[in-house]
Parts: structure tokens; C-alpha cells; sequence
């Protein structure tokens, strides 16, 4: 019998003797490595190997082979004994109260404006708008100029607000970003459609409705051949879905400088669908927001011919489409941070 042959059934008969005494994982770990490790037993017996016959060669290699699948399935066998046996006197010695209170996990949830903004962006996605990101930090010429608003035009009065320089401001509105927009847009590739959220300030004196700083959603399409049809099937849509199918629209003359003509949209009101409660003040109408035709000045100061471009815009106030649809009564509660009040739009 080859000695490399007695040696392994001797290694085999030594390791099979030792393993059921060892008692830890760290035992067994030493174990392995002194038998199959880069120095082990093992490794050490197989060296011998080149010296061999060529008939030796393989019958031993098999011995060889089988001991080590052997011994590499027990030491696992004997791994996750060791394991369920510590897991077995844990258990043992430990106790468990199902009935104690666990640790509470507080979920945060968006803010119900963010909400309502992802909610109105997502409407107008699906129509293929494009969402515009503007600046706060806004300059006159935007803000009034290219609204068609010059200086000392009367209306600047109603959004009176905050100026860092004489030039720049605190934005009134979202609307110098219709501006901003055409400014950027190549009308040789197809016509603009956009909407562009975001804060606006004003110098009011903050109440239940009013506040000096509070978001609009300003909208705009301009294209050949868009026409008043145009605002009204999409508004009609977008109010549908934001405030219920059965909703109808008023339309009433208005006075934007930026548009021409303007127009006041008022929807039947949600609660009494038109009967009168306090919602609509009684009226059986909610007044929601301002829209027109956007004026041939605004377009032709964005180099737009207006005998070959129209366009609408729309502008409403986040904050007003938020408190009419939850029944918020107090324009603060969005800016003050009090979780019981945030807690309710989870
Ligand atoms: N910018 C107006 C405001 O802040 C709202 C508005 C009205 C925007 C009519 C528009 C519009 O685009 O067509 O009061």
C-alpha cells in the first residue's frame, strides 16, 4: 500500500474522531485551515503527489478528492449544528415580551403644496408640456417690462413687493417666465407649451388670505393658430380633473396687461355643486384663476410676429387650488411648519 494512501486514511480517521469534540465555531474554523488551509494536513499530503506512478497517480488523487468532499460537508454539518445550538441557549436564557410597545417608526410625508404642485404637473405632462423652473430673484424688465407692463403703468401698483436695487426684485408673479420661455425657445422646431411653478412675493400684510410670499403655476402655449377654443378646452380638462367631471367653467371679462382679451375662470363650486354654501360664499361659483390671449406686445417682444403667433396663458395660485380643495381656512398653516397640520395631508 502506498504510504500517501496511509496517510490520508490515517488524516481521515484522526480529523472524523476530532470533529464531534469540537465545541465553538472558532475551533472549527482552526480545524479546517489546519486540514484543508494552504498549510494543512492535507495540502501537505498531496505534495507527495509528483512523486507517484503514473497507476498510483489517479487512485490516490480519488482518495484524496473523496476525503476532502467529506470532510468539507461535515465541517459544514457541523457549522450550522454549532449555529442553531447557540441560537437554541439564547433563545433558552433570553425572554421575549410580544406585548411591549415597539419602537415607533415616524413617516414623513410631502408637504401638501408640493403635493398639490406634483399633482398639477403631472395633468399637464400628460399633455406634453414642458415644466420651467424660474428665478425668485427677478429683474424689472421681466417681471414688468416684457409683461407689458412699463413703468408707472398703474397695475404695477396692485403687486407692489420687494426691490433689492431699482432694477431688481423679489418677483410678483410667475408670468416673466412666458418671457423667459419664448426667449429660449426655438419656434422653428414647433410651438412652446410650458408651465412653470414656483414663489412669488408681494408686499401684503399677512392674514388667513393673504400672505407675502405664496406660489402661482403660471401656464403657456404659443404656436400658429392657437386660439381662445384652445384655453378654453384645456382649462375645461384640467379643472375636470383637479376638482371632479362634473365641474362646469364660467368665463368673465378681466384686465391683464399681458393678455388681451383676459379672462377671469370661475368653476362651479365642488361642495354644493352649484346651489350655494360657504365654500362658494353662496354664489354657487369659485373664482380660480386669471387666463387670456397673450398680447401682441409680449409676443413681439420675444421677436414672435403676432400676425403669425398667438398663444394663451393662464396663472393660479397653488396655495388658493390647495385651501379650496382641503377646506384649509388659514393661508399660515402652509408656512408655519406645524405638524398637526402637515400630519393631515399624509
Ligand atoms: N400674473 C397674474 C397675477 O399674478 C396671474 C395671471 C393672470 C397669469 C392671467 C397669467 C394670465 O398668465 O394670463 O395676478
Amino acid at each position: 500500500m502506498s504510504s500517501l494512501q496511509e496517510r490520508i486514511e490515517a488524516l481521515k480517521t484522526q480529523a472524523l474522531a476530532s470533529l464531534p469534540k469540537l465545541s465553538d465555531e472558532s475551533a472549527l474554523n482552526d480545524f479546517r485551515v489546519s486540514i484543508l488551509g494552504k498549510k494543512g494536513q492535507l495540502t501537505e499530503i498531496l505534495k507527495g503527489m509528483k512523486d507517484l506512478s503514473n497507476e498510483e497517480r489517479p487512485i490516490i488523487g480519488a482518495l484524496a478528492n473523496d476525503f476532502r468532499d467529506k470532510i468539507t460537508d461535515l465541517i459544514e454539518e457541523k457549522k450550522q449544528e454549532l449555529e442553531s445550538s447557540k441560537l437554541n441557549a439564547e433563545l433558552a436564557h433570553e425572554t421575549l415580551d410580544v406585548t411591549l410597545p415597539g419602537n415607533m417608526h415616524h413617516k414623513g410625508t410631502r408637504h401638501i403644496l408640493t403635493q398639490t404642485e406634483e399633482e398639477i404637473e403631472e395633468i399637464f405632462l400628460g399633455m406634453g408640456y414642458e415644466i420651467v423652473d424660474g428665478y425668485e430673484v427677478e429683474t424689472d424688465h421681466y417681471n414688468f417690462e416684457r409683461m407689458n407692463l412699463p413703468k408707472d403703468h398703474p397695475a404695477r401698483d396692485m403687486q407692489d413687493t420687494f426691490y433689492i436695487t431699482e432694477d431688481t426684485l423679489l418677483r410678483t408673479h410667475t408670468s416673466p417666465m412666458q418671457a423667459r420661455s419664448m426667449d429660449a425657445h426655438d419656434f422653428s422646431k414647433g410651438g412652446l407649451r410650458m408651465i412653470a411653478p414656483g414663489r412669488v412675493y408681494r408686499r401684503d400684510t399677512d392674514d388667513a388670505t393673504h400672505s407675502h410670499q405664496f406660489h402661482q403655476i403660471e401656464g403657456l402655449v404659443v404656436d400658429k393658430n392657437i386660439t381662445m377654443a384652445d384655453l378654453k378646452g384645456t382649462l375645461d380638462l384640467v379643472m375636470k380633473k383637479m376638482f371632479g367631471q362634473d365641474r362646469k367653467l364660467r368665463w368673465r371679462p378681466s384686465y391683464f396687461p399681458f393678455t388681451e382679451p383676459s379672462v377671469e375662470v370661475d368653476i362651479s363650486c365642488f361642495k354644493c355643486g352649484g346651489a350655494g354654501c360657504n365654500v362658494c360664499k353662496h354664489t354657487g361659483w369659485i373664482e380660480i384663476l386669471g387666463a387670456g390671449m397673450v398680447h401682441p406686445n409680449v409676443l413681439e417682444m420675444s421677436g414672435l410676429d403676432s400676425k403669425v403667433y398667438s398663444g394663451f396663458a393662464f396663472g393660479m395660485g397653488q396655495e388658493r387650488i390647495a385651501m379650496l380643495r382641503y377646506g384649509i381656512n388659514d393661508i399660515r398653516g402652509f408656512y408655519q411648519g406645524d405638524l398637526r397640520f402637515l400630519k393631515q395631508f399624509a
